[in-house]
């Protein structure tokens, strides 16, 4: 079942989100709750859904990216489910920044910097313990996803003065702007 979401405003998107135990996890209302974000997610072809969007304060997101040209340079991701997911920054010599948008900002876009190469450790949507690693924009997804789980949206992290509607976006911001891998080394 499609959910309806929440956006910018509601204040459920700004809560810390809490952990699931493995019990919760494996019950049929979760499960279904997982289902229903990732046709959800699909049906507006976002990148990724974090369970706050839905009305859900849990720490839990989805995420799929398939290869679209409008994001040159933004590897494929296969459908992840992200439970109780811990970000760990491996390193800070390079740094993805990217125009993100949210299901949550409809409309909006913004260029966020953040650490390109991290750690992502949680669990499957079995409840087993799973790792992946990013280096580059799919570093920027996984972080946006993580942040909702604190109440964070990309417009606390954007640069205000790259803020753009999709129309005004699509016009101006070059291709080579809207997605970049920096070297900050030295
Ligand atoms: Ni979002």
């Amino acid at each position: 079942m499609q959910l309806p979401l929440l956006v910018l405003g509601h204040p459920l998107l700004r809560r810390v989100a809490t952990p699931l135990t493995a019990r919760q996890l494996l019950s049929p209302a979760i499960q279904t709750l997982i289902d229903d974000m990732i046709e959800t997610m699909v049906a507006v072809s976002g990148a990724g859904l974090a369970a706050p969007q839905v009305g859900q304060s849990l720490r839990l997101c989805v995420a799929q990216v398939r290869e679209n040209p409008r994001y040159p340079g933004m590897p494929a991701l296969p459908l992840r489910v992200w439970v109780n997911p811990i970000i760990t920054v491996l390193g800070e010599t390079r740094r993805v920044v990217m125009y993100e948008g949210c299901l949550s900002v409809p409309g909006l876009r913004g260029a966020v910097s953040r650490p390109a190469t991290i750690r992502v450790d949680y669990w499957d949507r079995e409840g087993r313990p799973q790792r992946d690693d990013f280096d580059g924009p799919l570093a920027a997804v996984a972080q946006h996803e993580c942040d909702h789980l604190d109440g964070r949206l990309f417009v606390d992290r954007a640069d205000t003065n790259t803020l753009t509607f999709l129309d005004e976006y699509e016009q101006f911001v070059p291709h080579e702007d809207r997605v970049r891998v920096l070297d900050v080394r030295g």
